[in-house]
């Protein structure tokens, strides 16, 4: 029996960081995919395939002893199969570039979820959340959630700590050109930075937590009247609050002043130090933007919202 479910990526629009100390964050789904197909086999064993590596293992293992990216699968596999007398094949394919703050690894926890629990019964999209962030907890112990919510539900999105999730009904028509800077980066160690600039000026990081509020209070505005000019205004002027902490550097200075220059605004998504930029854009510059981006060689590609979130097949 096989069963198979794919989940897509994320961007986050605004608020990065500032989330963290309780503003509000915008994000949305992105139309690249992770589809993962899990299937019984007599053998009790769990073997993950991907095209970054292999695990295969005995079942029971202690969690946190296993050193391997693919340990929230392993895990959701381990947990749906306990008492089954079975063993489980997963396999990953994947459209979303990893690690680069493009939410493959909610998408992989969530497609996980939901081609691996739905071998032993029908999971409710609910019970499919829950499940893709146990999952990710095993790699990222203080995930908001935020990502798995929308690699799940699709759309817009408003979170914040506090109050959870709240879907924004709008489908604004943009393009997203996505840059990449191949530079690597630690989440982990890019928030620890960003904490350290906090404990350092407490007076301006908070003038900027009261910036970022307003700006989102603003942007849901935009949002609803799809005004795209006023939106990439919005982005550059966060993009100023997010130079301001420190995230960022030269390449990625470089690659949103191409952004700025050729699309309505451009600013680092995710956590910044490394990963991507991406630029607001619609059909009358989305090609020349990308142009420029490749012709100063930077790998790039364009994204619209996904407005499915997972899908089970
Ligand atoms: C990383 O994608 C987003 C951050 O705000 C961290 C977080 O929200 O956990 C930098």
């Amino acid at each position: 029996m096989k069963s198979k479910a794919s989940a897509p990526g994320k961007v986050i629009l605004f608020g990065e960081h500032f989330v963290v100390y309780g503003v509000k964050t915008i994000l949305c789904a992105i139309n690249k995919r992770i589809t993962v197909t899990a299937e019984k086999i007599e053998e009790n064993k769990i073997y993950i395939k991907s095209n970054i590596g292999n695990l295969v293992l005995e079942p029971n293992k202690i969690i946190s002893e296993i050193n391997s990216p693919l340990k929230p699968f392993y895990y959701l596999a381990n947990k749906m199969s306990k008492d089954q007398n079975t063993g489980i094949k997963i396999e990953i394919e994947s459209d979303i570039p990893l690690g680069v703050g493009l939410g493959s690894s909610s998408a992989c926890c969530v497609a996980g979820a939901a081609a691996i629990s739905r071998l032993f019964k029908n999971t409710s999209n609910e019970e499919i959340l829950e499940l893709a962030i146990e999952a990710e907890k095993t790699i990222f112990e203080n995930t908001s959630g935020a990502d798995c919510t929308v690699c799940t539900y699709g759309g817009i999105m408003i979170y914040d700590k506090e109050n959870g999730f709240n879907k924004i009904e709008s489908e604004p028509n943009f393009h997203l050109v996505i840059a990449n800077s191949n530079i690597e980066h630690s989440t982990k160690t890019v928030v620890a930075n960003v904490k350290q600039f906090k404990e350092k000026d407490e007076k301006t990081f908070s003038i900027l937590c009261d910036k970022e509020s307003q700006l989102v209070d603003d942007v849901l505005k935009l949002l609803k009247e799809n005004d795209i000019k006023e939106l990439g205004n919005k982005i550059n002027k966060n993009q100023e609050y997010l130079e301001t902490i420190g995230i960022s550097n030269e390449k990625l200075r470089n690659m949103i002043k191409i952004g700025q220059n050729e699309a309505f605004g451009a600013k680092i998504t995710g956590a910044g130090g490394g990963g991507c930029i991406f630029a607001l854009t619609d059909e009358t510059n989305l090609e020349q933007t990308m142009e420029k981006f490749k012709s100063e060689n930077y790998d790039c590609f364009s994204v619209k919202i996904d407005f499915q979130g997972l899908d089970t097949f």
